[in-house]
């Protein structure tokens, strides 16, 4: 695959600029200026985003710094799963990524393009506390130092996101990770450290990424890191390990940072959309919400599991006591949800639950990934869902976005026009919830530029830029354009 150094007057032509407007702008800025800004002053205010509506890309350690053994950073469970055979797709790795650990200036200046206001990045822990308690490794936190500093320089606010997945292998090692109650314990530790050390740079922390997938894909199925295929009861009790280390972070968070500084989780909500939007579907839904979210967002937001979900566990229920369910319901600052597809359409029904979960039919539709359905809807229901069942007043959308198949044309260009159809739609959704008063402060797409994606390796890219992974070159697909645009108008392009 062989692409094309864009130069500013090749790019705006793809993205529809004028030239004039183009010619304006300080020489090296990739993306060029749009007329958007005029147009955004006509644009109706019907279809505006909240003025200050906060404009993000987000991305994770492991996932883009590379850099595996530099400056004294340990393994994570995702290093050694990603060097055993057979876990992914491509038979990559990490070690390298796109290495966002010394490229982060030019990723500082792409954001700075895009007109993101805001960037939510993962801290790797093993980088902070390379044996995962004990003695802190200053280099690794200077490197988020050096990271946020450049931010700040940037008018790009920094949301650190505590924990995407990457447990020092030690603690694996010794504990067992999450399926031992030191684990959390060893989190709050480590949350207490940043906080401390960060706390001067940074306002806005997130506890746990995805709690739902680190468990389930890693605890259950095996096939994310640390590969385990736990039985029920263990299970359960990872979950519950899990939302124990999500509500100490939040009281070590509250103990060590700044005063102001504000706390809450990134958490993948199951997404529950009303078939069809009748009152009585619409509440289904809400009741779909609570009782399949119950080991995670549920009880963090009530303090208690619900009956049905301890009735259905029985006797492989999660160990637990009162203490730990007031530690894991620690009030939070603001919510972050992850929405990238529907995962049930609710029927309201005459049952036990209140509800159906309509099976999907074969012929419904899904992106590049066959997990990946576009449904706009969700992007909509999860954070209106959750504002009402626990009377959240703070919301971000700390991912969405779409994988593509990104293939250059014959001129170089991505034209990803199936991910910009995604991202229309989405945020079309979105729109519609802050019209109506839902209180969604911002929106992280996922993700600034391909990067690794898991057990899928390099293979699915989700990036607004594209990466040459040999090269580590980055250029801006269509959908850069799109997003630019889009945070020009501060209205859906
Ligand atoms: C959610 C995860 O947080 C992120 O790491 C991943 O790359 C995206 N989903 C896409 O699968």
């Amino acid at each position: 695959m062989s692409f094309k150094r864009f130069s500013r007057r090749q790019f705006g032509r793809i993205a529809g600029w004028s030239t004039l407007a183009m010619s304006m702008l300080p020489a090296g800025s990739g993306l060029a200026q749009s007329g958007a800004d005029n147009r955004a002053r006509n644009q109706p205010a019907s279809s505006a985003f909240p003025s200050g509506f906060l404009w993000g890309t987000a991305t994770s350690a492991y996932q883009v710094e590379g850099a595996v053994n530099e400056d004294g950073r340990s393994p994570s469970i995702w290093d050694r799963f990603a060097h055993t055979p057979g876990t992914i797709a491509d038979r990559s790795n990490g070690d390298t990524a796109t290495n966002h650990y010394h490229l982060y200036k030019e990723d500082i200046r792409l954001m700075k393009e895009l007109g993101t206001k805001a960037y939510r990045f993962s801290i790797a822990w093993p980088r902070v506390f390379p044996d995962g308690t004990g003695s802190p490794n200053p280099k690794g936190l200077d490197f988020y130092k050096r990271l946020i500093d450049e931010l700040s320089a940037n008018g790009i606010e920094p949301f650190a996101t505590l924990y995407h997945w990457d447990l020092p292998q030690a603690l694996q090692d010794r504990f067992g990770g999450w399926t031992s109650r030191d684990t959390p314990k060893a989190f709050a530790d480590y949350a207490a450290y940043v906080a401390q050390h960060l706390g001067d740079r940074v306002k806005y922390f997130f506890t746990i990424n995805e709690c739902s997938r680190l468990v389930h894909l890693g605890h259950g199925l095996g096939a994310d890191a640390p590969g385990l295929k736990l039985p029920q009861s263990g299970l359960n009790q990872v979950r519950h390990h899990v939302a124990l280390g999500h509500g100490l972070a939040v009281q070590a968070i509250r103990a060590h940072g700044r005063i102001g500084t504000k706390v809450g989780p990134a958490e993948n909500a199951v997404s529950c959309i009303p078939a069809i939007e009748t009152p009585a579907n619409i509440r289904a839904a809400e009741m779909a919400t609570r009782e399949l979210n119950a080991g995670y967002l549920t009880v963090m937001m009530e303090g208690k599991y619900t009956d049905a979900y301890l009735a259905k566990a029985g006797n492989d229920a999660p160990k637990f006591t009162p203490e730990d369910l007031r530690i894991i319901s620690s009030p939070i600052d603001f919510l972050g949800v992850n929405v990238y597809t529907p995962d049930h359409y609710v029927i309201a029904a005459d049952n036990e639950r209140g509800f159906t979960l309509a099976p999907f039919p074969d012929s419904f539709p899904h992106m590049k990934a066959s997990w990946l359905r576009p449904g706009p809807e969700a992007i909509y229901w999860v954070p209106r869902h959750i504002a009402k069942l626990w009377n959240v007043k703070s919301i971000y959308i700390t991912e969405n976005g779409t994988s593509a198949s990104d293939q250059p044309a014959a001129d170089g260009t991505v034209y990803d026009v199936d991910r910009i159809m995604y991202l229309r739609n989405y945020l079309t959704q979105l729109q519609r919830a802050t019209a109506e008063g839902v209180p969604v402060l911002g929106y992280f797409l996922w993700t600034l530029m391909d990067n690794f994606e898991w057990s899928d390796g390099y293979e699915q890219r989700f990036g607004i830029y594209h990466v040459d992974f040999e090269t580590k070159r980055r250029t801006p697909k269509l959908s850069a354009a799109f997003y630019r645009e889009t945070i020009a108008r501060n209205a859906v392009a």
